[in-house]
Parts: C-alpha cells; structure tokens; sequence
C-alpha cells in the first residue's frame, strides 16, 4: 500500500511540474517559475519558514515590477506591491471574490460556502446587508447612547480591576501584584462589546473566563494559519497529515468556538420565546420564519457569520492594543505627549469618553502608527478575481488569487519618507489636527472591514483609558523586544505579563 502511494505521489509531482512550467497565461504579469504541487510556496517556506508572505517581495524587485504573477499550488496568482495597485484592487468589483470554493475554508464552516468573511457573490452581499442593517440598531458602526454607556461601564470594570486588584478566583490568573496578563486580560472587553450587539446582552464579570477562553481558541485558529492561507489553502492533502501543517489545531479551536457561539444560540432560543427580541441575532431567527425566504438563510449560516464577527474583533483589537503598550514602553517620548495630551483635555476624574476622541488628535495618530508599524495583517485577506478582466495593461483571468501587500505600502519610504521610525507626527497636519488618513489597515473597497468603525472606537477608548491611568513597564523574563510576536493570518504578540503602575 505504502509504495503505491509513493509511486502515485511521485507521478503527480511529475505531471503538476509540467503542468506549472508550461501554462502560465500568455500577457499575464511577470512571474516566478513556481515548483510543483505548492508551487511559489516552497520558496516562501525555504527563505523564511515562519512568515512566509515576507519572502515574495525578494521577487517583485528581482523582476523589477510592482506587479508579479506566480502559482500557489493550482491557483494562478497576482501579487500587488505598490499603493497604487494595491489600492485600485481593493476598488475593483471584479476582484471582490474570496477563495470561497477552498476545502479548508469550507472545513471551517460544516463544509459549505458560509459566513461573510471568506464568501462572495450575491449570497454574501445578502448576508452582509442584512447583518450589518440591524446590528446597526444595536450600536454597530455608529454612535448609540445605551451602548456607549454599557461599553463604558465595561470599561470601568477592566480598569477597576486592574488598578484595585483581582475579586474573583480566576481573575489571579491574569492579573496580580501590579501586573496583568496582556493580551488575555482584554479579551473580556472587546468580546463582550460584540457580544451585547449580536446577542443582546453581556456577560456578568463573574462569567468573564468564558471570554477568555473563546479569545484563546480565537488566538489559537489564528496562529495556526499563515497570513498566506498556508498550504492548506493551496493543496489540501495537507489536511489529511494530522497537525504537520496545523490543519488539526486550525479545526480544534475553530469548532471550539462554533460550539461556544451554538451553546448560547440554544440558549437564546429559549429565552426568545418568552422575552421578544433582543440582539441582531433575534431579527435574524425572525427572518428564518419567514416564508419566501432566500436561500442563503439559515441556522448555519448565522453561525458562521456570528463567529466571523466576533473572531476578528477578539484577536485583532487586543493584539493591537498589547502592541500599542509596548510600543508606549518603547518610546516613552511619544508616551508622555500622549499623556500629556490626555491630561489636557480631559484631567483623571473621569474616562475618555467616545466625545473626547475629535479632541485628542495627538492620540488617535499614536493609534494609526500603531497600526502603521505593526501591520498585524500584513496581505489584508486574500482576493480573487470573478472574471477574465486586464489590469494596468496585462490580462488577468477569471479565478486569480489577487494579493495585496498592506505590510509593503506600510513600510514604503517613497510613501512615508522614514517608515523605520514610529513617529505618530507623520498623521499630523503642522496645526496639530490630523490630516487624511491615507493608511487603508481595513483595507478598502467593498470588502472592507465591516468592523471598521467599530474597532477604531473601542481601540481608542481602551489606549486612552490606559494612558490616562497608567505607566507601563516590563517584567523580568517576560518577553519585551518588538518581535516576540508570532506569526498567523493576523500577527499577534505573545502572552506578555506588563506591570501597571497607576498615575496620578
Ligand atoms: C510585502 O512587503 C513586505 C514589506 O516591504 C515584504 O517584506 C514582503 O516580501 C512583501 N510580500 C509580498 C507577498 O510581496
Ligand atoms: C469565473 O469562474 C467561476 C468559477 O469557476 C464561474 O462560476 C464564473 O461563471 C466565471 N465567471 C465568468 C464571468 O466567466
């Protein structure tokens, strides 16, 4: 048995190589002779085995173009380099598609096309439309005074407890004598904020270590896939290797939160009957006993979509946060205007608030460098396009996978000037207001970030809410260099104890 499948994996090897070699499309962007099965990937994985996305651009110089074709394993592919391209991908509705049809994608959601992340055509514009119309109601996206003040009051509760100590048992575990556990002790804030919007109510702070542990089984999903899809996105026989390619702790953790977000749909069911509606989750179940419903609804379908909501929200909001604090730790010089700033507008006897955010310029642009610096997701998520279609004069066809490198316009010195430096100045205008954002780290175009709005607000109150009330410094032993950070389809630091001084 064993031979054979040598034998038959040695003949596929042979027949891709060829296929590889010979069929790159005529008048296509210039390209990479890829090897066989995974293609270009190989290089990626032998030049830097750990972010494999960072090797590509070795390639785009080589080939002198800001535009380069290759092959990932049977996807012929196009990667962007450049503001310019980068920017008029994301505008461009033909390239709006998603690797919707991949096996590891649809492993992810009960093998079929669901959620609005990694889905397209009219079934995604459906659920997308109809998620983001009512959790518009609820405060997403917008300013919504119930959920401002109940986002606030969360907030005090994180920062009572950080500044007062543990009250309950499992709360030593992230955070005592003065230190706290980054970014795990955030994960309650930002999750129970989503959480309100799509269920209608909020966690009690008793109950905050089952955030956490939806926030580790989100961080653990995450890490477990390159910002490239790894090969499970191009050759999906790697599946079946158990956790070589962490296809296993891919699934672990993603149906770990599937059963979270399942469990307390069960439960609302329940309660729904008898309470009424709260929550978007409840207009949804309404549209689910409707007839002449379309096809896209269903019970699943809301599964997925509730966790492509929330997974994103908890892992990227606290990895940019425990950035944010470090980078504070880093340059005490930006730290200081920050607070100073803070002290300014609006003094310690209360929290900033979401009305102070117009006021406090010099913070919002320590923000956006945060994000500037660190691209935590450094290919955005990966296009596709839906249609043969020509782009800056070469032909691009129907079902290319379409790559744009935010990391790369990020760290542009023809764009910034000195990209090396973390300079929040460089978002300023010389009156001290911010001028137009150019960044695009949600990206653009009809695929952006739906949380946009959202995680610009919640980002802000928790920095600020932190600047004002305290002084950071590292732990012995803890890990403190800029890249101790690992890497995933959004890069993330490491569990990080810091010390919290309060300030007054
Ligand atoms: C993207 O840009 C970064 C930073 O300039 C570079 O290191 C990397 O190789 C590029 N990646 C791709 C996929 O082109
Ligand atoms: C592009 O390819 C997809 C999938 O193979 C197909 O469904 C679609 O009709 C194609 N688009 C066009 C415009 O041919």
């Amino acid at each position: 048995m064993f031979p054979l499948l040598v034998i038959i994996a040695f003949l596929l090897i042979i027949y891709n190589y060829y296929k590889y070699l010979s069929s790159k499309p005529p008048g296509t962007p210039p390209g990479i002779v890829g090897l066989p099965i995974i293609g270009v990937y190989w290089y990626c994985l032998w030049y830097n085995y750990k972010y494999p996305y960072q090797s590509l651009g070795y390639f785009s110089k080589k080939l002198k173009s800001k535009l380069i074709s290759c092959y990932f394993g049977p996807f012929f592919t196009v990667i962007a380099n450049d503001y310019e391209n980068v920017k008029e991908i994301l505008l461009r509705e033909e390239f709006d598609g998603k690797l919707s049809d991949s096996y590891f994608i649809k492993s992810r959601a009960f093998n079929k096309k669901l959620g609005i992340i990694f889905t397209d055509g009219e079934q995604w514009r459906e659920q997308r439309r109809f998620a983001l119309r009512y959790m518009r109601d609820f405060g997403f996206g917008r300013r919504h005074e119930i959920f401002e003040m109940n986002t606030m009051e969360e907030l005090n509760i994180l920062m009572n407890m950080l500044k007062y100590g543990p009250v309950n048992e499992d709360e030593k575990k992230i955070c005592k004598d003065g230190l706290a556990l980054f970014p795990e002790v955030l994960y309650p804030f930002f999750i129970n904020n989503i959480w309100e919007i799509i269920f209608g109510y909020r966690f009690e702070r008793s109950k905050y270590e089952k955030l956490r542990y939806f926030g580790r089984k989100g961080m653990k999903f995450i890490r477990s896939i390159d910002s490239l899809g790894g090969s499970v996105f191009f050759w999906p026989i790697t599946c079946f290797f158990g956790n070589l390619f962490s296809f296993k702790d891919s699934m672990e953790s993603n149906y770990a939160m599937i059963d979270f977000i399942k469990k307390y749909l069960d439960k609302y069911k329940l309660m729904h009957e008898k309470n009424g509606e709260y929550g978007f989750i409840g207009k949804y179940l309404n549209k689910l006993k409707e007839d002449n419903l379309p096809i896209s609804f269903s019970e699943e379908y809301l599964i997925i979509t509730i966790l492509d909501f929330i997974l994103p929200t908890a892992v990227t909001t606290v990895s940019l946060i425990t950035f944010a604090i470090k980078f504070m730790i880093y340059f005490p010089n930006v730290a200081k205007k920050v607070r100073e700033e803070i002290q300014e507008v609006v003094g310690s006897g209360r929290l900033v608030s979401w009305e102070d955010r117009n006021k406090l310029p010099y913070t919002e642009a320590t923000i956006r460098e945060t994000m500037r610096y660190e691209t935590i997701t450094p290919l955005g998520v990966i296009h596709r396009s839906t249609k043969d279609t020509i782009f800056r004069g070469y032909f691009i066809p129907n079902n290319t996978i379409m790559i744009t490198n935010i990391s790369e316009i990020n760290n542009d010195p023809d764009f910034w000037g000195d990209p090396e430096n973390f300079r929040p100045e460089r978002f300023l205008k010389d009156d001290g207001q911010l001028n137009k954002d150019l960044s695009i780290p949600f990206g653009a175009g009809h695929r952006l970030c739906a949380g946009e709005t959202f995680a610009r607000f919640t980002i802000f109150q928790v920095f600020a809410a932190f600047m004002q009330n305290f002084d950071f410094s590292f732990v012995e032993g803890q890990p403190t260099k800029i890249e101790d950070k690992y890497p995933g389809i959004v890069i993330t630091p490491m569990e990080n104890w810091i010390r919290l001084n309060p300030y007054s």
